[in-house]
């Protein structure tokens, strides 16, 4: 992919419109992870250094269009920025009249209660643009939007691709199109309706998959497996057998089951062939750890989304938190992303053992389906 960049811009003297996703989540005001707000500080110093002025723009959260909600205000997050860099980043409230406060580095307020954001509407984009010189994108986990600031801006004003986006582009290449084999794919998750595009357009890329969480047990299923209780969906066993024809689906071989799900259920082992009726499985066992280790262990690219049990409740979180052990452990390329995969990294600590962590959900998944993300798409051609 061939982008224009942030380092083929001219910058001295100019103001420099950067879109980041500085969608962060927060809890009665209190910001409970930062870390895109830290990603998008490479973007904003760059330009500084480079004697630009900074207008950065953001969503947070889908507030109704047109309605100020303090709920989704980003002040929290101009206050954050501000502690971070070591000066004060105002909250810009009035841009859309085109009003701007003082400083070489300011917030606006919240893009989506502006009304035509969404739609990309011509004039927005336009009303925007005025606010500066050039245009940087810098929020990958909002380049699967068709908004009037990461799209429709870029019809207006010279547009670059920021330094986050340019990191998250070489590292989806590097895991995804330009693969060192033997490559591996570990995709967990609730549901194969969810991440039916994605396990269709790894299983021509990766030499293996491991499937993990509901995803397991359709596979399961499709290759004859008795599942008692469990979650699965009986109308994508045949596309399952399909996927199955592609690649190696890696299956579980034992598993964590209990009778009811909850805080308090005793969690027994059991092979993958001895399951009872009423069983549900919600993990993975010490076999099944074991065999994804080795493979872990063999593999030279690792693409991981999505967790292989109920990790949130202790009990139940023993193969994924072996699977995150194994992959810290493994010298392989490894990329993840996506929320539930975050939360498990924080939770077991592997965060420094993960060549690549994305910034994207919804964005990451989309490029792993092999989809062209719109905001990086317009990139290119201009
Ligand atoms: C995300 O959190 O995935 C991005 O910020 C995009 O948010 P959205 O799904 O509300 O567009």
């Amino acid at each position: 992919m061939k982008m224009r960049t942030i380092h083929d811009a001219e910058i001295q003297g100019k103001t420099v419109l950067i879109r980041s996703d500085l969608n962060v989540p927060i809890e009665n005001g209190v910001i409970q992870s930062n870390q895109r707000i830290v990603s998008s500080l490479a973007t904003i110093q760059y330009v500084l250094e480079h004697g630009g002025k900074v207008v950065l723009f953001s969503h947070l959260g889908r507030p109704k269009a047109g309605e100020y909600d303090s709920k989704y205000s980003l002040l929290p997050v101009a206050q954050d920025l501000s502690r971070l860099l070591c000066f004060d980043v105002p909250l810009a409230k009035e841009y859309m009249q085109g009003i701007l406060p003082e400083g070489q580095c300011v917030l606006c307020e919240n893009i989506r209660f502006v009304k035509g954001e969404v739609e990309n509407s011509v004039e927005i984009a336009q009303q925007l643009a005025r606010l500066g010189d050039i245009f940087v994108m810098d929020a990958f986990g909002t380049a699967h939007r068709s908004h009037a600031s990461t799209v429709g801006i870029t019809s207006f004003l010279p547009s670059y691709a920021g330094i986050l986006v340019e990191e998250e582009v070489q590292a989806l290449t590097k895991a995804i199109e330009s693969v060192e084999k033997p490559s591996l794919a570990i995709i967990g998750g609730s549901k194969v309706s969810s991440k039916l595009e994605v396990l269709g357009h790894l299983s021509h890329r990766m030499d293996k998959i491991i499937v993990g969480g509901g995803i397991a047990n359709t596979f399961l299923a499709a290759a004859g497996y008795a599942i008692g209780k469990s979650l699965y969906e009986p109308d994508l066993i045949e596309e399952a057998k399909k996927i199955m024809k592609h690649t190696e689906i890696l299956l579980p071989k034992d598993v964590g089951v209990v009778k009811e799900i909850n805080e308090a259920s005793i969690v027994l082992y059991k092979g993958i062939d001895s399951l009872e009726e009423d069983d549900i499985i919600v993990d993975v066992g010490m076999l099944t750890s074991a065999y994804y280790a080795d493979m872990i262990e063999t593999a030279s690219t690792i693409v991981w989304n999505g967790p292989v049990g109920i990790f949130e409740i202790a009990s139940m979180s023993y193969g994924t938190e072996a699977l995150c052990r194994a992959i810290a452990d493994s010298r392989a390329y490894s990329l993840a992303g996506g929320g539930d995969t975050i939360s498990a990294i924080e939770k077991f600590g592997i965060a420094e053992y993960v060549s690549y962590i994305s910034t994207g959900g919804g964005a990451f998944l989309e490029y792993i389906e092999g989809k062209q993300l719109p905001a990086l798409a317009v990139l290119e051609c201009r």
